[in-house]
């Protein structure tokens, strides 16, 4: 058994960093991930004061199961760049991370990500447009994208024709979904089919909207989340999903027998 192969198709329940340090360098060909955003440090988002955030989910509100997603500005940077730093070391010499994030107002600044993705080959910014939600503030416009960062070693190639789809891409949010800040399926199908990755990781796997749709594009996983809730629930997602799939397949084929 390669030493690779014992982490495919497997949900892995600790700390991505540190379980990133356990995987051989260059064995990765795509990482899709979108971590925690600190939100509940933010000084004007109605996290603090129980409002909720600007998006029509605010469930954020409640935090996550095993991370309380408040740390000082400064950690928070230090930990993403750890992370970004691993996931980095792990994609072959043609693969690409795509890092999804979100811009917000500080103290009546932008607080875009530079200071996180400061020095890594970031190649391209795409425009992730959600349906719109509610603003309490009147200083500025509400916010209706969030970012997603094509983080990329130098060979990295989309699919054929995949670059038809341009930079700004409007996906609304997942809704049925217990977790309190899931992908929409959509948005993973769309990044994921537009690449040739065979083994794709996300080490902030959540719900595990990642793994369940590469398993659906016959694609292989690796998904790691801190909380043993989320991953029981990426793991009933994917087993769900199988059974669907191999119905579906048994009832095409037998359409042609
Ligand atoms: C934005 S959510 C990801 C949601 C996911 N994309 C989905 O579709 O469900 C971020 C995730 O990071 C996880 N997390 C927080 N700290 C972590 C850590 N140190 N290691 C691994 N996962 C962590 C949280 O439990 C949460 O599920």
């Amino acid at each position: 058994m390669s030493n690779i192969s014992k982490y495919t198709n497997k949900i892995i329940c600790g700390d991505s960093v540190e379980i990133m340090k356990s995987i051989p360098s260059e064995s990765i060909d795509l990482v899709v991930t979108s971590p925690p955003y600190n939100l509940k440090n933010s000084t004007g988002n109605g996290m603090k004061d129980g409002r909720g955030g600007k998006w029509a989910n605010a469930a954020l509100v409640n935090g996550y199961s095993h991370h309380d997603d408040c740390m000082p500005h400064e950690e928070y940077v230090k930990w993403q760049r750890n992370a970004l730093t691993e996931m980095l070391r792990l994609i072959k010499e043609d693969g690409a991370i795509f890092y999804n994030h979100k811009w917000r107002v500080q103290g009546g600044l932008l607080q875009d990500r530079k200071d996180i993705l400061d020095g890594f080959p970031v190649r391209q910014i795409i425009i992730w447009q959600r349906n719109g939600g509610i603003n309490f503030n009147a200083g500025y416009f509400l916010p209706t994208y969030e970012v997603i960062y094509l983080i990329a070693k130098p060979k990295f190639k989309l699919a054929a024709k995949a670059n038809k789809y341009g930079d700004v891409w409007k996906i609304g949010q997942e809704l049925k979904n217990n977790h309190p800040a899931p992908f929409p399926i959509k948005l993973i199908d769309r990044i994921i089919s537009s690449t040739n990755a065979e083994l794709i990781l996300d080490p902030f796997n959540g719900s595990g909207t990642t793994a369940v749709v590469a398993q659906e594009l016959g694609r292989n996983f690796i998904g790691i989340d801190i909380s043993p809730e989320y991953c029981k629930m990426a793991q009933q997602r994917l087993e769900k999903n199988k059974v669907s799939s191999e119905l579906a397949y048994k009832r095409q084929k037998s359409l042609f027998e």
